[in-house]
């Protein structure tokens, strides 16, 4: 079931003169709904107060525990996911320009080269309401207008946090607000006409929901942006009056903990923590709103007939944290609480009430999507498909990569009302490992800071284990610095990975294929080869993506190892 070019034409032209389309061609192509919500968290358990995803995706199809992003934040997050690629392939690597926002997706090409645009190209209809990306605005929305869209309607900037005064812009339309109207509300009623018009044009559909919940208020005070709690639709005001951040671990710890500006964070008096919990039910309020929307969806897709055949996807562009470490109320870092972020997909096939600790990550999204429709992937994806079926699911547990390469630049700011610092040299590499013997997150800072956790006994990150030299610990048997060793290669070859070297990242180490995963590259006859490689070191900490910055890259002169295969035969 191939949707190619030609049957793309075929399709269109079949539509023109009002005949089968092209469900008479092929026998059911399906659909696809994919629901993004903007800094939803899983660590903070805000999918715990969502009954209604509960009920129609949690317990209909499958939750992927262990889905990331591999850049935590909205702009770059949304643009790997839509485009198949890595931050570090897309260049897109901030909310603003000049390293990132539309402007900068625009500028690199994307707009003719992206999701939309290629299922366009394979004969579907595509739909979009809510939030595209950042610096997306009402002076600049129709230059260009974003391409591959049958209809679109989207929340435009500098209005996209005005829970209250939304903007959205349909089509060729002018920008239209909605004063006094509430976001999610007003985007719902876009997200159900959209479907009755995919209906109606009797076509297969991509659909694409993307509410701005439960993202932070942000208001334009005459030239300052201010950050306020999210806002609720009155109705669910008085909602979850006693619930609070969970009191984890790492929540406002007594110890400093992490590295760089993180570690310097002063622990949050009372205040400061009691209007983190109400920011936090806010943000649960705020989702109430999504939740009674995904229940108008599936109401609608069940009395349409659509649920035997179209796939709907849930996730988040990044996760959240509040309080964890001492931060106030934000994402970009690299700890568990920002880059975990929700998947569940429901669908034809689809293992219904299945978790799967499969690692994922928004990479991975189009090419599953392209997987999904039977479109032949593309050869520069940096992710692969995520499998659904419970057969498929079962397989890759075995098989799939285990881990994935973490990657921000710039600062990070908290989205609360106190301490509203920008913390610069933000910027960072990091791999987090998901393996049942060796479950690790492993960063470097740009400032050459280390850190490494073993997320199966510091699920909170509270113990750096590289703190004293790491000379104490041993790691599922083996000291501490030959894992380090081997987490080197593996982020250096992963920092500046492109397509089929992202995809299988151990081929680029050892090309004969001996080596799948870490457990394997830790056998004792690649000491010395590991041992043997430069390790990442960057030069400066800069705001956005410039090589001269980031140190010796895998395949420059710099760095030529790679396993011959001859010199550590199989016996040894
Ligand atoms: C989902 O599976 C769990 C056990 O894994 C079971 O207790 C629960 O009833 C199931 N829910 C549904 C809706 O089938
Ligand atoms: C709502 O936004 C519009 C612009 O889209 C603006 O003209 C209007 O003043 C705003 N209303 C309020 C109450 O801020
Ligand atoms: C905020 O408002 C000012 C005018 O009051 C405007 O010049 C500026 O562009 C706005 N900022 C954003 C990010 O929209
Ligand atoms: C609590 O901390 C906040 C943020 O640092 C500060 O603005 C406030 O004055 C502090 N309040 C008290 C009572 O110390
Ligand atoms: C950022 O890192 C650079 C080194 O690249 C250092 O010189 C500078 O002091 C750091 N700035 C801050 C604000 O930490
Ligand atoms: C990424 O974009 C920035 C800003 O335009 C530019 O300075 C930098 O050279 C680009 N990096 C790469 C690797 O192309």
């Amino acid at each position: 079931m191939k949707l190619t070019p030609v049957a793309a034409l075929c399709a269109a032209v079949i539509g023109v003169t009002g005949q089968q389309q092209v469900l008479g061609q092929r026998p059911d192509p399906p659909n696809i709904v994919l629901i993004l919500t903007d800094d939803q968290d899983v660590r903070l358990s805000s999918l715990d107060y969502m009954p209604l995803v509960k009920k129609h995706l949690v317990d209909k199809g499958t939750y992927y525990d262990k889905h990331y992003c591999t850049t935590a934040v909205c702009c770059p997050a949304r643009v790997t996911l839509m485009t198949g690629k890595a931050a570090h392939n897309t260049n897109i690597t901030d909310v603003n320009p000049p390293y990132g926002g539309y402007p900068k997706f625009v500028r690199q090409g994307f707009n003719s080269a992206y999701l939309p645009v290629w299922l366009q190209e394979a004969g579907y209809n595509v739909y979009y309401t809510g939030k595209l990306f950042n610096a997306h605005n009402v002076d600049n929305y129709n230059s260009p207008y974003p391409a591959g869209f049958t209809t679109h309607d989207f929340l435009l900037d500098p209005f996209t946090y005005n829970y209250m005064n939304s903007s959205f812009q349909r089509n060729q339309d002018q920008p239209q607000s909605y004063e006094g109207e509430y976001v999610t509300d007003v985007l719902a009623q876009k997200a159900y006409g959209l479907l009755d018009e995919a209906v109606d044009a009797k076509q297969p559909f991509f659909l694409m929901i993307a509410p701005s919940a439960p993202h932070a208020d942000i208001q334009n005070n005459s030239g300052s942006l201010t950050f306020d709690a999210p806002v609720s639709a009155p109705r669910h005001a008085n909602m979850f009056q006693d619930i609070k951040v969970p009191r984890t671990a790492n929540f406002n710890p007594d110890i400093p903990s992490g590295a760089n500006w993180i570690r310097s964070l002063e622990k949050q008096n009372s205040t400061n923590v009691n209007w983190n919990d109400h920011f936090h039910r806010q943000r649960l309020r705020a989702l109430q709103a999504v939740d009674e929307m995904v229940d108008g969806l599936f109401s609608r897709l069940d009395s349409h007939k659509l649920l035997q055949n179209t796939y709907i996807i849930y996730s988040s562009d990044n996760g959240f944290h509040i309080g964890n470490h001492r931060m106030q109320p934000g994402k970009s870092t690299g700890c568990e609480e920002d880059i975990n972020v929700p998947l569940i997909i429901r669908g034809p096939n689809v293992a219904q009430n299945q978790t799967t600790q499969l690692v994922t990550s928004h990479t991975d999204i189009a090419a599953t999507i392209f997987s999904l429709l039977d479109i032949p992937l593309r050869e520069d994806f940096d992710g692969s498909p995520i499998p659904v079926s419970k057969k498929a699911i079962e397989e890759a547990e075995t098989k799939r990569r285990e881990h994935v390469q973490v990657e921000y630049w710039g600062f990070a700011g908290g989205e609360g009302i106190y301490d509203r610092r920008l913390h610069q040299n933000n910027t960072f590499k990091g791999i987090r490992v998901v393996a049942e013997e060796c479950n690790l997150y492993y960063q470097i800072w740009c400032t050459n800071e280390h850190e490494l956790y073993d997320m199966s006994n510091d699920p909170g990150q509270m113990h750096n284990l590289l703190e004293d030299g790491g000379k104490l610990y041993t790691l599922f048997g083996f000291p501490i610095g030959k894992v380090v060793q081997r987490l080197d290669a593996l982020l250096m070859a992963q920092k500046s990975c492109k397509g089929k070297t992202c995809r299988e990242p151990w081929k680029s180490l050892h090309p004969d294929g001996r080596v799948q995963n870490l457990k394997d590259a830790m056998a004792e006859r690649f000491d010395g080869f590991y041992e043997a490689q430069i390790k990442v070191q960057w030069d400066y900490c800069h705001n956005g993506y410039v090589p001269e910055a980031e140190g010796p890259m895998f395949g420059d002169e710099r760095v030529e190892f790679a396993d011959s295969g001859l010199m550590w035969p199989d016996w040894v």
